[in-house]
């Protein structure tokens, strides 16, 4: 069965910064060494987004480092703390529409991987981290679903276009959200990937079947009522696989850096 390796929200950091008191590089590291372990056969690492922290070319540079032996094809995404300029000068070859927007496709024998660029900008201003499709990403999308010639699509994308209940991060959710489900709710056996809200979610709204993944290193509580989307915890990190049936998808999450054996209760068969 193909596969793919999910890696969303890294936050890579200039040497010396950490995010509530963690290194995200090495947390990306030992996510990728895991995931590369278990699964080096997948078809492709999709980097779901938030690359970097501050969206600087130094950062780039110190994830770009980390990038170069992964034995598949790499689609990196971005997201609102990302900077498309600071990122294509460090990834000059990284897929592009004609109109400059990060986004992707990749073909398999029966599944359309379609990668979105959400960021909202530019302009930037201060604070701003809700995301945008706009009518040129969005006409776009519409092709890549129409050209899929059978293909189940697969659609990653930074920002979850619905509120979750995490009040804080439904503040900054995408902006257009409703026209990007109402177009996918037209694909029946479309699936979408987010990531943005740090936490492993799933469901189906208005008709659309989704998944969202945690980050590599740091997390979102399970916050109703706060609305501030800066909460964060120190959890293990995490990557996502998905699991490429003929007739859709499996998505698992799997923390890393957790010193658990898996052990065998034989006993439980014979009760
Ligand atoms: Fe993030």
């Amino acid at each position: 069965m193909k596969k793919l390796i999910c890696m969303t929200d890294i936050h890579i950091t200039d040497e010396g910064e950490d995010i509530i008191g963690l290194d995200p590089l090495a947390r990306f590291c030992k996510a990728r060494d895991a995931a590369l372990e278990a699964h080096p056969d997948a078809e492709a690492l999709i980097l779901m987004g938030d690359l970097t922290h501050h969206g600087r070319v130094s950062q780039y540079q110190r994830f770009a480092s980390e990038l170069t032996d992964i034995p598949m094809p790499v689609i990196p995404m971005i997201g609102n703390h990302d900077r498309r300029d600071a990122f294509l000068e460090v990834f000059p070859n990284a897929p592009q529409t004609v109109d400059g927007h990060i986004q992707s496709i990749l073909d398999l024998p029966m599944h359309r991987i379609i990668t979105l660029d959400t960021l909202d900008g530019p302009p930037y201003p201060k604070w701003h981290h809700a995301g945008l499709l706009g009518e040129a990403r969005l006409g776009w999308l519409k092709a890549a679903l129409d050209g899929a010639d059978g293909r189940i699509p697969l659609v990653f994308a930074h920002h979850p276009p619905f509120d979750t209940g995490i009040i804080g991060m439904d503040y900054i959710k995408l902006k257009d959200g409703p026209d990007l489900l109402a177009m996918l709710a037209q694909y029946e056996n479309a699936h979408l990937f987010c990531g943005h809200v740090h936490r492993t979610i799933s469901g189906r709204l208005n008709g659309v079947s989704w998944s969202m993944l945690k980050s590599t290193c740091h997390h979102g509580p399970l916050e109703l009522k706060k609305p501030d989307p800066t909460l964060s915890l120190d959890e293990p990190g995490s990557y996502g696989l998905a699991l490429l049936h003929e007739s859709g998808v499996v998505f698992h999450s799997e923390d890393v850096g957790i010193e658990a054996e898996v052990q065998t209760d034989i006993g439980s068969l014979s009760g």
